[in-house]
């Protein structure tokens, strides 16, 4: 099938699946600007460009001539058995067996993430909800298949991507991670990454783009654009169980995706 008859199919496709009624597609945004709205600090050349004035070594996750993975594996404190990990498995192995917060004991199975392991697209979520939490797998219950549909219509499957959550077990009644969970867990995720080495993130909900990007924002402020993720461009957009009880926030949702599928394939590309 051709890339535009495809393209239609499944904007056709998204409105059916999100929206409910057929509204007219609009196209994908041919603003350039628009499309490519991220501020990467250029790469310096400068010798001591990672020491500060006084000669001292600058916070490596402020170093903007290192790559992302290294940047992002320097957010892992030092006394963390994940430094010293080399794989996915053997963080899937630690998670499984490790306590780190009373959650962690509740849990029916840890929920570490799924896909490829050398994704260049990375989703993630805020935390596992029930049927998550009994698969083992994030995003399979509801919110998982619109999350999937949302996929398809940007013609990603699951099998390319990553998919995972800041939290890696259930809080008990979905209520909202705690501080003190998200700074127990969130360094699980930091080790994801710098294994994964993605070149973009979609975070979706309030929760896990506030939490990514160390903010406090509204959705409606966070969407929309590109945020710099220690020189990875993210992403974030409405949560997909936010949509299913929330239809207006469809469309924008779609126009997010489009310039996530935009960017992506810009950075994929040759
Ligand atoms: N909601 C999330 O944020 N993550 C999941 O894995 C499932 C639902
Ligand atoms: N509030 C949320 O928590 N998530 C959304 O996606 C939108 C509003």
């Amino acid at each position: 099938m051709n890339n535009w008859i495809r393209q239609a199919r499944n904007a056709l496709e998204f409105e059916r699946a999100l929206t409910g009624d057929l509204l007219p597609i609009a196209p994908a945004d041919p603003d350039p600007e628009r499309a490519n709205t991220s501020n990467e600090p250029d790469a310096s050349d400068d010798d001591m460009a990672n020491h500060d004035l006084f000669g001292n070594q600058i916070d490596p996750t402020q170093d903007v001539t290192l790559p992302p993975a290294e940047r992002i594996a320097a957010l892992i404190p030092e006394d963390s058995p994940l430094c010293s990990m080399t794989s996915l498995d053997q963080v899937e192995q630690w998670v499984k067996e490790t306590i780190l917060v009373p959650i962690d004991e509740e849990r029916t199975n840890a929920v570490l993430g799924v896909g490829n392991p050398q994704a260049d697209l990375v989703i993630i979520g805020e935390a596992p909800g029930a049927n998550e939490d009994k698969q083992g797998e994030p995003f399979v219950g509801r919110a998982g298949q619109l999350l999937d549909k949302i996929l398809a219509a940007i013609n990603f499957d699951r099998s390319e991507i990553y998919i995972t959550n800041i939290l890696k077990s259930r809080p008990p009644n979905n209520r909202d991670p705690l501080a003190a969970e998200v700074e127990a867990h969130a360094p699980i995720l930091y080790k994801q990454l710098s294994l994964i080495q993605p070149k973009l993130l979609l975070c979706v909900g309030k929760t896990a783009g506030n939490t990514m990007l160390d903010r406090s924002s509204s959705l409606g402020a966070l969407r929309d654009t590109f945020h710099d993720f220690y020189g990875i461009p993210t992403m974030v957009t409405y949560h997909p169980a936010a949509l299913l009880r929330n239809p207006q926030w469809k469309r924008p949702t779609w126009e997010d995706v489009q310039l996530l599928r935009t960017r992506y394939d810009e950075l994929t590309a040759g």
